[in-house]
């Protein structure tokens, strides 16, 4: 217990002092961290409310029901199932509901900003299923017409949209236009934005989409977990029994009461307005970066691409590890047209959910952008830069009492 506990301190330090510009990482409310430590994690409840494998789950079941219920509330839709263990899960659940085994689907890959799960070879998607990708285009913009020539040739079961690493906003009502016309489902990931889609900033995938996926972690601000809605009788009975049986065994309730907290969170007009503010700081460090003379994307949600290698002669790995001597975590990252391995990358993915949450402003945004601007040029030294990493982070709430 002292190894882990003396450990726990040493990270709670490393999140308190940092700056945390990592795209998907954010820090959950006290109540949400009180909750996913709590008693429940004891309880087995195999199956879903009311129809239990195990006795004793009157408490439980009361919990699902309620995050079932603020989910659907929260995103506007018909049925939610909370139980997925992560985005990644999430994904094979869907998956699993919407076609047979080796079914098509036409998706992003991952260096251009999918995720592992979108059909990576790394990733089980790849094993179960066809994937054929379709490509951004030289401004690293989807391309709906190619989106729409790509899916009439290769007639997909399914057309994926939604990912890791895409810095603008997504048509939806394009992607189900391209769905009908080929007559294929719509499945959204909308794991990085689901905090921008809960707060109204980006258009709601739910009236288009035949399946939408999540995480709760991310620009969401829950508890590390995943998430499926639909507004389909037939799809929700096939989403259960792909979460359970087939994927899955018992629930994590304590993450279950958690996610009912975050949905409830994220109805409030306090995370709008920080939604609002996480877009306004992206969008200062993008911009002030470009300003400093940075190859940096635009940014229309909360996280962008920075070209390390054309702004400063240095690999995206090279950027991370030298931002991470200062405390500025990032996260190397393709950027379109990348010529290096995903392993080294030319850029880093730079992002503010984590940071606005503990109450970093505009003006803290463009401090960020000028320290990484100046620490990776080599105008400033790795003492000034630790210093001024200081100044920020101590005007900002502690972890602990968020
Ligand atoms: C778009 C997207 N989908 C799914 C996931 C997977 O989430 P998890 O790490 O919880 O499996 C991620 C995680 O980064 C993601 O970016």
């Amino acid at each position: 217990m002292e190894e882990i506990e003396r450990l726990i301190e040493g990270e709670l330090l490393r999140q308190n002092n940092g700056i945390e510009l990592i795209a998907s990482e954010n820090y959950a409310s006290g109540n949400i961290r009180k909750v996913t430590g709590s008693i429940l994690t004891n309880k087995y409840a195999e199956g879903y409310p009311g129809r239990r494998y195990y006795g004793g789950c009157e408490f439980v079941d009361e919990i699902e029901r309620i995050a079932i219920r603020e989910a659907c509330e929260l995103f506007g839709c018909k049925y939610a199932n909370v139980q997925p263990h992560s985005g990644s899960q999430a994904n094979a659940a869907a998956y699993r509901a919407l076609m047979p085994n080796g079914g098509k689907v036409l998706s992003l890959v991952l260096n251009d900003g999918g995720h592992l799960t979108h059909g990576s070879p790394v990733s089980f998607s790849s094993n179960f299923y066809t994937f054929v990708h379709y490509p951004l285009d030289k401004n690293g913009r989807l391309d709906y017409e190619v989106i729409r020539e790509i899916a009439l040739k290769e007639k997909p079961d399914v057309i994926l949209s939604g990912y890791s690493a895409y810095p603008y906003i997504i048509d939806f009502k394009k992607i189900r236009e391209i769905c009908d016309e080929v007559n294929c489902k719509m499945m959204v990931d909308m794991a990085h934005i689901a905090g921008l889609i809960a707060a109204k900033k980006h258009i709601s995938p739910i009236p288009y989409a035949d399946i939408v996926t999540s995480t709760t972690h991310k620009t969401l601000r829950g508890p590390r977990g995943g998430l499926i809605l639909t507004n389909s009788d037939e799809l929700i009975k096939k989403i259960n029994s792909a979460v359970f049986p087939f994927y899955q065994g018992g629930p994590l309730e304590h993450v279950i009461a958690a996610k009912a907290i975050c949905f409830k969170e994220a109805r409030k007009p306090e995370f709008v307005n920080y939604v609002t503010s996480l877009m306004e700081n992206t969008k200062e460090c993008s911009e002030t970066l470009k300003n400093l003379g940075a190859l940096a994307t635009n940014t229309e949600n909360h996280l962008f691409l920075l070209n390390t290698l054309d702004s400063f002669g240095i690999t995206g790995l090279e950027a991370q590890k030298k931002l991470e001597g200062i405390g500025v975590t990032t996260n190397k990252n393709m950027i379109p047209g990348d010529k290096l391995s995903p392993k080294e990358t030319s850029g880093l993915r730079i992002g503010f959910a984590a940071v606005t949450t503990r109450g970093c402003n505009k003006s803290d945004a463009k401090r960020i952008a000028t320290l990484i601007y100046d620490y990776l040029k080599g105008n400033i030294s790795e003492e000034s830069a630790k210093k001024i990493v200081k100044d920020i982070t101590s005007k900002w709430t502690p972890i602990e009492k968020l």
